[in-house]
């Protein structure tokens, strides 16, 4: 099932269970707005290239929309309508005054030079530029951009709107970025284990953890767990898998990482087949890299007692239905993953407020927020009665419901 049907069949779930007006419902799910643009630019070799460039805004009734942009070759119109109604939700259940968006072009950033994807991401700006803005879109990173991606954006949008450091979060912090926001959906994605294993009277000391994807919220999840005394058995990337029965030294292996060294290569640990990394043994799995990635093939040999979706819809409706018989807790995506959203509302905040707050506070609210939406997705699933996917996407569909008729939605 694709990213949207399996979203957009979460929302009807979500809706029944809320006895959502069936108009409303119907309205909640199309986007408000889609844009398709066409990016051409001149190569290092001095041939021209054209890439498809995406930005999807699915709902404003909350407030801003905001979503990452992504550069990948599998970008395409229906996952990014995916990953921006999951925004939508995500906002609203971290209770930060935010609709949804997403955007993304069809580029392998691998492939392209920094001076090759500068102009590409001043040239999507310019085709976006009037849609975008501090009070009506605001862009982050995502896979395969990041904060420098953030500052061309920045820059060449304030040619044409004048200094505006919050139309984009997720910048350097020498342009306005928020200090704890690289770290922020890896802290996050601490917080809410944290808060789902207390649940279950453990901690992250003492439990087992496989982590795929060592990307920004990968490496990041890696560093915090490993400082609470959490045991990584396993870990992979796009280039390979790793593991080690008495858990991976992680600052070693980032020390590895930044000196230019392939996970394969770390002497700490022994290469695996990637294939069994989902299935490999541990109490709980975090997938941090793409969509997908626990299907119904894989998904009745996960041993992982719990899964936390720090990556956007890693599972699968049908893997989601045979984790659930086999009594996995699967805490979903629009929670776990809410760190780098509540962080990039900090961000914005403190570029609207012309003031700087230090990482402490940064982190400290993070944590409020974190436990404020880990308390409310339960108070969900006991009133409704469902699962934590459910209660997570009831509180969300519900605050965007209660926002759109608000406003006054029938006239
Ligand atoms: N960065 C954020 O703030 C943020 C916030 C919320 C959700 N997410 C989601 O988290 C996930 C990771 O994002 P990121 O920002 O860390 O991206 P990133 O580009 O920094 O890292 C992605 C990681 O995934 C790995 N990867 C890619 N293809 C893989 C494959 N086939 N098998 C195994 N590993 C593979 C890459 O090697 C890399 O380590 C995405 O789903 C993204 O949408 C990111």
């Amino acid at each position: 099932m694709n990213a949207l049907a399996a979203t957009s069949r979460n929302f009807r779930r979500a809706a029944r269970l809320l006895d959502l007006d069936p108009k409303l419902e119907k309205s909640l799910l199309i986007p408000f707005r889609e844009i398709k643009v066409e990016c051409t630019i001149p190569m290092d070799d001095g041939k021209l290239a054209s890439f498809v460039g995406f930005r999807v805004q699915h709902d404003n009734a909350r407030g801003p929309m905001k979503g990452g942009i992504r550069y990948h070759p599998e970008v395409d119109p229906d996952e990014v309508n995916a990953l921006a109604q999951l925004m939508t939700w995500k906002t609203a259940v971290a209770a930060v005054p935010y609709g949804g968006a997403k955007g993304g072009i069809g580029c392998n950033p691998g492939e392209l030079s920094r001076s090759e994807l500068e102009r590409l991401t001043r040239v999507f700006t310019q085709k976006i530029h009037d849609l975008i803005g501090t009070h009506t879109d605001v862009p982050a990173p995502d896979m395969g951009t990041n904060a420098q991606t953030m500052a061309w954006m920045l820059d060449e949008y304030s040619k044409f709107h004048g200094h505006s450091p919050a139309v984009v979060t997720g910048k350097p912090i020498d342009l306005g970025g928020s200090l704890g926001r690289d770290a922020a959906t890896g802290r996050g994605v601490m917080f809410a284990t944290e808060a789902l294993l207390a649940e279950y009277g453990k901690s992250i000391s003492g439990s087992t953890f496989v982590i795929q994807g060592f990307g920004n919220v990968g490496s990041w999840a890696a560093q915090l767990i490993h400082e609470k005394g959490g045991k990584i058995l396993a870990l992979g990337d796009v280039t390979g898998s790793i593991r080690n029965k008495a858990g991976i030294d992680i600052p070693a292996l980032m020390k590895h990482r930044n000196d230019g060294g392939a996970l394969k290569d770390f002497h700490g640990a022994e290469v695996m087949d990637s294939a069994e990394l989902l299935v490999h043994e541990c109490d709980v799995l975090i997938p941090c890299a793409l969509g997908g990635v626990l299907n119904k093939e894989n998904a009745p040999d996960v041993k992982a007692k719990f899964i936390i979706e720090a990556a956007n819809h890693p599972t699968d409706p049908e893997a989601d239905e045979i984790l659930a018989k086999k009594g996995v807790i699967v805490l979903p995506d629009i929670y776990a993953n809410s760190g780098g959203v509540i962080v990039s509302y900090f961000e914005w905040v403190q570029n609207i407020q012309g003031f700087m707050w230090d990482e402490e506070k940064v982190n400290n609210e993070l944590e409020k927020y974190m436990r404020s939406g880990f308390h409310h997705t339960k108070a969900m699933c006991k009133s409704l009665d469902c699962d934590l996917r459910m209660g997570a996407f009831t509180l969300g569909v519900n605050r965007v419901a209660r926002a759109t008729l608000l406003r006054g939605w029938e006239a």
